[in-house]
């Protein structure tokens, strides 16, 4: 039987400081109770006004036990890490880092010719058997993200599937999707998608009718369980939002910043690693 996700919480983005300050949007952030379970954290980075002037970014740090997803729409990311990996992530761009048992990177966001940058991070949890695995890239070029147009509706897949088009970024232990979905005005959008993975969309212009809730931007509208979604962008106004769905580990967490693990003894192991230089080996 069909059933249609509707919209159980409409989440504000709140501003915060991270790295060496940075203004971030934030929808959500790790926390004990992991209630968007795999999803960990939503930012959007929304810097448009040059005279906030240069932006700092993130100078080196480490991550555990967790996924971050980068995805640029405007400016670019230049990125560094512990395995001698370094490119920039630019306009359309994705990286699915999976930081397994540890990895140290900075990440130095950069200004387009118009002052620009604008890109969001997301976090996916890791079960508990993979927290400790290798870490590893999928560099995805915009050129390789497949788009579909459906009577009004662009869709950039990259994860998941829509139709028979499958998303470039592979053997993600969530099993997630992840869109991005632009509506013209009135246009609709309808998908399909296990009943009981975690869903959210973070809808960022215009305003779009998610079932029977009106979604304006900015905001994160979390979806209930169901097996469809539908979304209709509003007469007057096209709409635009990233959707993404995966599917939940059922695993305790303890967030530690930039660490996600599943015990506190695991949290300590990680601290005591990075000060006894063998948290990257
Ligand atoms: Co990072």
């Amino acid at each position: 039987m069909s059933t249609l996700r509707t919209v159980k919480e409409l989440i504000q983005p709140q501003t915060v400081i991270e790295g060496a300050g940075v203004r971030l949007r934030r929808a959500f952030g790790p926390t004990i109770e992991n209630p968007l379970d795999p999803f960990l954290l939503f930012d959007n980075f929304a810097f448009n006004d040059p005279v906030e002037g240069p932006i700092a970014g993130f100078p080196n740090h480490p991550h555990r036990g967790i996924e971050t997803v980068t995805y640029m729409l405007s400016g670019s990311v230049r990125h560094r890490d512990s395995l001698g990996n370094t490119g920039v992530i630019g306009p359309g761009d994705v990286q699915w880092m999976t930081s397994g048992r540890g990895i140290m990177h900075e990440e130095m966001p950069r200004r387009d010719p118009d002052g620009e940058v604008f890109g969001f991070q997301l976090w996916v949890n890791l079960p508990a058997a993979e927290k400790m695995s290798a870490p590893r890239y999928q560099e995805i070029h915009a050129g390789t993200i497949p788009t579909l147009e459906r009577d009004g509706a662009l869709i950039r897949v990259i994860a998941g599937q829509v139709e028979d088009v499958k998303g470039p970024v592979a053997e993600i232990a969530a099993r997630p999707l992840y869109l991005d979905v632009t509506l013209q005005p009135a246009a609709h959008f309808a998908h399909t998608l296990p009943e009981t993975h975690t869903a959210a969309a973070y809808l960022f212009e215009g305003e779009a009718v998610f079932a029977d809730t009106s979604v304006p931007s900015v905001s994160m509208a979390i979806l209930s369980d169901g097996t469809r979604i539908e979304a209709t962008a509003s007469s007057h106004t096209s709409a635009r939002f990233l959707l993404f769905a995966g599917a939940a580990f059922g695993e305790p967490i303890v967030p530690y910043g930039p660490f996600v693990m599943n015990t506190r003894e695991e949290i300590r192991q990680a601290l005591s690693d990075l000060r006894n230089g063998t948290f990257v080996s």
